[in-house]
Parts: C-alpha cells; structure tokens; sequence
C-alpha cells in the first residue's frame, strides 16, 4: 500500500476494537518500539502522563506508562512491570532485544506486530500477540499499531475518540499552504505537554516522507536554549512551526504568546529569514486533537515530498542500516 493512499485513508483506519481489553496489569508499563512503530508509545505515554489528559484510571494509583527506545530495557526494569512491543516487521533489532529482556527479568510481555522474530519469540514463551495487518510502510501504519495499544493501556472512552478521529477533516489545502511555507527551509517544529509527540512525528514524516531535514523541541524547555540558536542568521532559512493545543492552560498560552513575540524580535533584530507558522489541533477529546495534526503534518510531509520531486514511500538509507548491522552481528 503506497504511503500517500494510507495517508488519505489515516482517519478510517482507526476502528474500534472489538475483542481488544486492557491488559491484566497495574504497575509499570514500558512501551518499546523504533521509528515508525515506537511513535504509538510515545502517543500512550503522553496520553497517559500529560497534565492535560486524565490518567488511564484513576482508581487504581501509579500506572506511568514509559516508552523506550533502545536495546534492553531500562536499568531499573523489574518482574513487576509489563513490557508492550511494538515492530511493524516484527524484525527490529532494538525491540527484539527489548522483548528478550523481558523475559529474561520475568516481565508480563505484550507484542503488537505484522509477524517476523518478535511473533516467534512471543509465540515461544507463550505471551499475547495482537497481528495487524501486512502491506503497508511501518509508519503509515500508525493507527493500526496505535489503537491496540490504547485499549490495552485503558484509555478511558476510547470508543468514543476513535469515532471522533473518523469524523475528522482532511486538510489538503492546508497542508499545501503550510509546505509552501517549509519548502527548502529548515522546520523548527515546537510543541508542549500532549502535543510532545505530535511534534516528533511532523519532523520524522518530514525527514521519511520529504526526505528533508527537520527539528523539534518542546515548550517551555526551548525558551532556556534553543530559542538563542534562532538569534542569529543561520545558514538555513529557517520556519518555526508552533504546535498548539486548542485546550491549553493558561501558562502554556502565555508560554506561546511570549515565544512567538521573542521570535519576531529576533527576525528584527537579526533580519534574518525567519518564517512563523501556527497549526491549532481540532476536535474535542485528546486523541482526536493529537490526530487532527498528525494528519496535517503527514498530509504536510507529502505535499514536501511533492515540491521536493522525492518518492515519500522508500526508506532505503534505514534499509541499508539495518542490513549493515544484521551483518556486522553476524546474522
Ligand atoms: C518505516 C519507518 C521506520 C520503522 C523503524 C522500525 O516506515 O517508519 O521508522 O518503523 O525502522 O521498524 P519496525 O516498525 O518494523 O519495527
């Protein structure tokens, strides 16, 4: 399936999941996943831990859900924890190694995945395997990795926000308009708390998809650094992308209103090329909001990919990677 169909048909891939509960777990739960595949952990995690969202269930105390990306686990991982994870191919090296791990400590072990290793080794040790279906690029595949997840996690009403994610707009005209705006420029892509992750994935389709250079950071912490790297004229022309939630508190608006002024006076101050662009999220519970402009940056990185003459599909340098190090493993 081509990157741009599924792009087009993003919100109705999302489908309630009928059969799929939430796991039989209370403590800890670490979500591991690379790329494509480990942006739905980040999503759950900010789901889970944001200010702005309520927590998973608030009867039941201490249920942070991490995610990781990395070989193994964390240091501090134990028996008592639950492992979830995610590989489109079910091939990764990091999240095999991660689903090991996870065994070798004792951990409750979920895998969501195609097939590949990661299908084997759970079969083998006996632990639940939710199969999404074969065909498509792992990162255009995100709401068909994203909903188990969610249910498994106990998002609370999910039912409810997956039917308004099907009900959202698909902004074409938008997207063109925005990647006038970042074409051969340089996105610096901000966003605060929910709207982490979102952020994140607008400069990974950007990079996959445009195959263009991009940046992210998050709000306030970019007021103690990065906003300085903007003083100067840099050797990009630069456009800074504001991701804004349309439910933000008041500290976080005021977070805004200051970084975007600070902005204009150093395009000013330093006449640099310096472009703003502002993207708001639709929709009323967070998983539509998170959805609405994940779907205009992925429409976004596809007008990109247009303008810069790229096919978004072929991710061929990750290919090569991965087969250089399965080589240098010896496998
Ligand atoms: C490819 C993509 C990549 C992969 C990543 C992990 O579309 O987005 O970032 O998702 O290399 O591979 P999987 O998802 O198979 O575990």
């Amino acid at each position: 399936m081509k990157v741009e169909d599924d792009t087009l048909n993003f919100t109705r891939m999302f489908r309630k999941g009928k059969g799929l509960g939430r796991i039989d777990h209370y403590g800890r739960i670490i979500v591991s996943g690379m790329g494509g595949s480990g942006i739905s952990g980040d999503i759950a995690s900010a789901m889970c831990n944001s200010l702005q969202v309520p927590s998973v269930d608030p009867e039941t105390d201490n249920h942070p859900v991490i995610a990781w990306k990395n070989y193994g686990l964390p240091s501090w991982a134990n028996s008592k924890d639950c492992v979830i994870c995610i590989s489109y191919s079910g091939n990764t090296a990091e999240t095999l190694s991660a689903a090991s791990k996870a065994i070798e400590l004792g951990c409750k072990l979920e895998v969501i995945t195609t097939g590949g290793k990661l299908e084997k080794l759970a079969s083998k040790n006996n632990c639940s395997i939710t199969k999404v279906e074969k065909g498509h690029q792992p990162r255009a595949a995100l709401p068909l990795l994203l909903t188990p997840l969610l249910y498994k996690l106990g998002i609370p009403n999910l039912d409810a926000q997956i039917e308004e994610v099907r009900k959202l707009p698909i902004m074409k005209e938008r997207a063109q308009e925005i990647a006038e705006e970042l074409k051969g420029r340089l996105p610096c892509i901000y966003a605060n708390g929910v709207m982490m992750p979102v952020a994140y994935r607008w400069r990974c389709q950007i990079e996959e998809n445009a195959k263009q250079m991009a940046l992210h950071h998050e709000i306030p912490e970019m007021n103690h650094n990065e906003i300085v790297g903007l003083e100067n004229r840099a050797p990009n022309s630069i456009t800074v992308v504001l991701i804004r939630d349309n439910q933000e508190n008041e500290i976080t608006r005021k977070r805004f209103t200051a970084t975007r002024r600070a902005v204009l006076r150093l395009r000013m101050k330093s006449y640099s090329d310096l472009k703003i662009v502002d993207v708001s999220a639709e929709g009323e519970s967070p998983l539509a909001r998170m959805m609405s402009c994940v779907l205009l940056g992925d429409l976004v990185s596809l007008k990109l990919a247009e303008m810069n003459k790229v096919d978004p599909g072929p991710v061929e340098v990750i290919e090569d990677l991965k087969t250089e190090l399965s080589r240098l493993d010896g496998k």
